[in-house]
């Protein structure tokens, strides 16, 4: 656990503690983990970003791969959620390969996959958006990134937060360098759960209020 979020973790629990000695019902909630931004945030201009990424609007055909549905909400440490959060992710297609000049491998270019949105979330927190399972991809000779969203949320009275959510028992993450740098209690906070639906996760971002 990182030392902001060790002091969060803290405060929680005394204000946890203080609320249940009084009677009122307070679910202290874990602030999502950092991670860094990587190399390929989005810097070619596009105008479709919305909540589909299987689709690139004006074009015909559908984007390669595993078509997965993701869903949460956003709360923040006390567990009241957060409406018009702005969640900015970006992510690998399902071959591996970025939509971004500096990504140089020789896995495909996908031209029907979105690649990058922008969406924000709805009353009670709410977001959800569609989009393919990332590929893997190789940093070395020797690693391999395990499959992860990139993401990049905001709101004004709330601290931002760049992270990266994984997916599920994937094979990949136990061998992942920045997986395996986190505790266990903060990659279960960075990856998506499964649902009773094939091809669905949930996932729930907790976000710091600036104090
Ligand atoms: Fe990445």
């Amino acid at each position: 656990m990182t030392t902001f979020n060790r002091r969060h973790f803290i405060r929680n629990l005394t204000l946890g503690s203080l609320a249940g000695l009084v009677g009122i019902h307070v679910q202290a909630r874990a602030i999502t983990p950092k991670e860094m931004e990587g190399p390929y945030y989005p810097i070619t201009p596009q105008k479709d970003k919305d909540a589909d990424l299987t689709q690139v609007a004006g074009k015909k055909g559908k984007a390669k791969g595993t078509i997965i549905d993701i869903f949460g909400q956003v709360f923040d440490d006390q567990g009241n959620t957060i409406e018009d959060v702005t969640i900015d992710l970006w992510q690998a297609n399902s071959f591996g390969k970025y939509h971004h000049p500096h990504d140089n491998s020789d896995a495909p270019i996908d031209a029907h996959f979105q690649a990058w949105a922008i969406i924000q979330t709805k009353a009670k927190g709410h977001f959800r958006f569609k989009t393919v399972f990332p590929g893997a991809y190789p940093l070395n000779a020797a690693q391999q990134r395990t499959p992860h969203i990139h993401l990049k949320i905001s709101k004004r009275g709330y601290h931002s937060l760049l992270t990266q959510m994984y997916f599920p028992d994937h094979p990949l993450n136990q061998k992942d360098g920045l997986f395996r740098r986190k505790t266990p209690e903060e990659q279960a906070l960075m990856t998506a759960k499964t649902t009773e639906i094939t091809n669905q996760y949930r996932y729930d971002i907790v976000l710091a209020k600036v104090v």
